[in-house]
């Protein structure tokens, strides 16, 4: 068996912070941003969270994919910002939801996330453990931000996106994944809840901290590496591609990706200017936005792409 596609959705806070409004917090510009990222604006949660975006987002995939909440029988959140340590956000939406019928586990990878999370929903779908799996990337990344780092601060935003896989007959179709722990250190953010309870310690509150040049060049060079491992592994050529859909983390890492893999950036879509990095968000998002606006053919194939901490990255040759 394998999985096929057959509803997406999102959701985005309406509220926004444009880059003037960041340039209040700290020292940058609006042309200093866009020049080096693209970014315009990022949505920030206000009265959401993760778990409420996720639901909307969610709901919004179910009813595209005309699937029943009853009838899920997985559902797969990736986040690295749940509401909770436990339960997980998995359960929670589960509940919001009405799906009595499915199981649920959260995955952090990360910007990863959403392609480690579809990867698996083929994995179950393949041995024959799940039928209808519903797959969301949630993060309300503002709450882990150091809004006073203005190398990092600038680029995150907050979002939900989802999709729902349903069995059909078929092949599972190739993916990689990737980890190296050894440079986990480059983008990471301590937990909140480490700390020596018998010495009466407070919990600290930390914050995600980056090396952004150490994780720009992780990013262009182990992407389009990622995309040729997963195309060996078809009888298919970049050409053959109809879209690349990867994790929207800077324009200019796109840029590189699409200039080394000698294809045509129209072929990279982006929508990062107005949303910024929203992790394992920005693909399920994007993703959702080409399907709602028909851009997404039936037969066409897609590469799915993420990368971030971890450090992590993988791809996923879809087929819609
Ligand atoms: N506004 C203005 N100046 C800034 C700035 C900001 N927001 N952030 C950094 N600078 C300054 C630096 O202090 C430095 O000044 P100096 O030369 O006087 O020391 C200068 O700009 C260049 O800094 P640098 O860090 O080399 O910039 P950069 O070109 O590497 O761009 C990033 C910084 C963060 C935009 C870039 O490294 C990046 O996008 N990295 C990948 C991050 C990422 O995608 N993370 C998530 C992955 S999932």
């Amino acid at each position: 068996m394998v999985g096929k596609i057959c509803g997406t959705g999102s959701y985005v806070p309406e509220n926004y912070y444009d880059n003037h409004d960041i340039a209040k917090l700290v020292d940058t510009s609006d042309e200093w941003i866009r020049e080096r990222t693209g970014i315009v604006r990022r949505h920030i949660v206000k009265d959401d969270t993760t778990v409420s975006m996720a639901v909307k987002a969610a709901k919004a995939a179910l009813e595209n994919g005309a699937v029943k909440a009853e009838e899920l029988d997985l559902i797969l959140v990736a986040t690295i910002t749940p509401n909770h340590i436990t339960p997980g956000m998995a359960c929670e939406v589960q509940k919001e939801l009405g799906a009595v019928n499915a199981a649920g586990f959260d995955m952090s990878a990360a910007c990863s996330g959403f392609v480690f999370a579809y990867n698996t929903a083929q994995a179950y779908i393949a041995a024959g453990v799940c039928k209808t799996v519903l797959i969301i990337g949630s993060e309300s990344l503002s709450n882990i931000v150091n809004w006073e780092d203005r190398g990092s601060c600038i680029l995150f935003g907050d979002g939900a996106g989802a999709a729902v896989i349903r069995a059909e007959d078929g092949e599972i179709k190739p993916c990689v994944m990737h980890s190296d722990g050894v440079k986990g250190e480059v983008l990471a953010c301590e937990s909140r809840h480490q700390r020596d309870w018998q010495k009466k310690e407070e919990a600290k509150e930390t914050f995600l901290s980056m090396d952004g040049k150490e994780v720009f060049k992780f990013a262009v060079k182990k992407v389009p590496e990622v995309i040729t491992e997963l195309l060996e592994k078809t009888e298919y050529t970049a050409e053959d591609m109809d879209w690349f859909i990867l994790h929207q983390a800077n324009q200019r890492i796109i840029e590189s990706v699409a200039k080394r893999m000698k294809v045509d950036i129209d072929k990279f879509p982006m929508n990062i200017s107005e949303y910024g990095n929203t992790s394992s968000a920005s693909i399920p998002i994007l993703l959702d936005e080409m399907n709602r606006s028909g851009k997404l053919k039936k037969g066409q194939k897609l590469i799915l792409a993420g990368f971030g901490a971890g450090l992590s990255w993988g791809a996923t040759l879809v087929e819609w």
